[in-house]
């Protein structure tokens, strides 16, 4: 790890929705490596348990010099994001980055068979979710520097986001949804020093598939089958590369594939 990220990195207050698993949680890792002298992690997803399991490891892992406080929080629910500033800890209330990872896709079903509790969910975590924790958070980076603003909003989007494909009607819309919020805030945000960054993912092997077959490991197996696809801690490093630039280097926009992959749908799958 090189000094001048680190350096960077020292002393932020860094909040990550979803760090229960997959993306989230390798990213909460990341950051403690990168800086563990000097860090804290608020780490949120509704299943609490797990948060503390992964706090407890990264500070057996780096030590005292990381602090993580896990915090129980649906980002479905706008009383909860709306509550949420407020109930932490004063000491944990200056954020200077936002990891908006928390989403979810929920089966494969074609319109008209598309049931309507999965385009609430989806729709309610990847789109109004993200949307509710940027405004819970904004006004605490737009208040430093006498009203210029510091700080880093990441938003985890997609390929899907960018090419929809079947099957996926609900999740691409959302993950298109991510895309033009994050390019409206960062074009309204110009006048500041705040970061406007997203980071679409391709393939990535986490419990994103489970969760999009309700529970189904087979199915979900058999998406990455004859493939390699990108590990979460892939993901991770990226997220703290892009957090760890010098402050005038923004890295907007980043699509990132595994080897085999060359859209949402075309991969080069070999025999198994
Ligand atoms: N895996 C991929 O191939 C891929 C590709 C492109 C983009 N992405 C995006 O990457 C992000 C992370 O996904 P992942 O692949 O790491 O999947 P994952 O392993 O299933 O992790 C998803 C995380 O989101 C949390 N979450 C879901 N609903 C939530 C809610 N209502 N409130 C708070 N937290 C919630 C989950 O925690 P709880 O269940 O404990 O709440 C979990 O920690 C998502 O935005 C996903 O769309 C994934």
């Amino acid at each position: 790890m090189s000094l001048a990220i680190s350096k960077r990195l020292e002393g932020k207050t860094i909040l990550i929705t979803g760090a229960s698993s997959g993306i989230g949680r390798s990213t909460a890792f990341e950051f403690a490596r990168t800086a563990p002298k000097n860090l804290k992690l608020i780490l949120t997803a509704r299943r609490v348990d797990k948060l503390h399991q992964i706090a407890a490891d990264i500070q057996k892992e780096v030590g005292d010099g990381v602090q993580v406080l896990p915090v129980q929080l649906d980002v479905s629910k706008p009383d909860e994001v709306r509550e949420f500033v407020g109930k932490l800890p004063e000491e944990f209330k200056d954020i200077d980055v936002l990891v908006n990872n928390a989403g979810l896709s929920r089966g494969v079903a074609r319109a008209p068979e598309i049931a309507e509790e999965d385009m609430n969910i989806m729709f309610d975590t990847n789109v109004t979710g993200l949307i509710n924790m940027t405004q819970a958070i904004l006004p605490i980076m737009l208040r430093r520097n006498n009203g210029e603003g510091a700080g880093d909003i990441i938003n985890l989007g997609s390929i899907a986001g960018r090419e929809p494909y079947v099957g996926g009607s609900i999740y691409c819309a959302t993950k298109a949804a991510v895309k033009s919020f994050t390019e409206s805030l960062r074009k309204e945000l110009i006048s500041t020093r705040i970061r406007v960054i997203e980071i679409d993912p391709g393939q990535v092997e986490t419990e994103f598939s489970i969760v999009r077959y309700y529970g189904d490991k087979n199915k979900a197996d058999a998406v990455y089958a004859g493939v390699t696809p990108l590990t979460p801690d892939d993901i991770a490093e990226i997220i703290v590369f892009a957090a760890g630039r010098k402050e005038n280097v923004v890295i907007a926009d980043l699509l990132v594939f595994p080897n085999h992959q060359a859209s949402a749908t075309i991969m080069h799958r070999r025999p198994t």
